[in-house]
């Protein structure tokens, strides 16, 4: 689905401008997967884990633009691709498809601005428009930032998975599974 464009001012007044990523942006977009996924230990993925191609990323863009269940907004400074969130439906089957599954990144020099706030605010509108009855999420426990951010937008705690992920040094850590009912 596209969200249409929409300028906003940061925290300290930076403009910032939200939209759908197109297929133009698939470089840019892989860059900064691989960007964000070395700069914490919070995505799911290590760099090097990210061998998608651009003309497969470029496809998903196209789909994600055409689907009537997923959606990308990215957040531009000055160009500059500094966020990024994703709503998808878990699966078309009956008994889930009220579900959706929510995901978000932002570079580290554009932390504390406002820009995730911004992202979760509109992903979750964008959520009711579509007609999902529930958004949920996986965090890892010590990810205190984004766990007190989705705490502020209603977000509750719904369950945890023991050791969830196992970093390279050996270290585990739990997911903590998040949901918002919104019908
Ligand atoms: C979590 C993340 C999305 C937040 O995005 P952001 O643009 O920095 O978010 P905002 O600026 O809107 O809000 C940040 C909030 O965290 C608070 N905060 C900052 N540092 C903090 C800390 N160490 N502990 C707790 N809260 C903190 C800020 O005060 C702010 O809260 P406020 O709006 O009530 O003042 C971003 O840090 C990020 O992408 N991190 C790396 C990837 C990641 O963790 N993704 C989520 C995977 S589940």
């Amino acid at each position: 689905m596209q969200y249409k464009d929409n300028y906003i001012v940061l925290k300290d007044g930076t403009k910032c401008l939200l939209r759908s990523p197109a297929e133009q942006d698939a470089s840019v977009m892989l860059q900064y997967l691989k960007i964000t996924s070395e700069e914490t230990h919070y995505m799911v993925r290590y760099p090097e884990e990210i061998q998608i191609t651009e003309a497969k990323e470029v496809e998903l863009l196209k789909d994600c633009l055409e689907s009537e269940q997923n959606i990308m907004i990215a957040a531009f400074v000055d160009d500059e691709l500094a966020g990024n969130a994703g709503l998808n439906r878990i699966k078309d089957n009956i008994k889930v498809r009220h579900r959706a599954v929510f995901g978000i990144s932002i570079k580290e020099k554009y932390w504390n601005m406002g820009i995730g706030s911004n992202l979760i605010r509109e992903v979750i509108k964008m959520a009711e428009i579509m007609g999902y009855e529930q958004i949920e999420l996986g965090v890892f426990d010590d990810n205190i930032r984004a766990r007190k951010l989705y705490s502020k937008f209603g977000f509750n705690e719904w369950g945890r998975v023991k050791n969830a992920y196992k970093l390279k040094d050996g270290t585990y850590c739990d997911e903590i599974i998040m949901g918002i009912i919104i019908k």
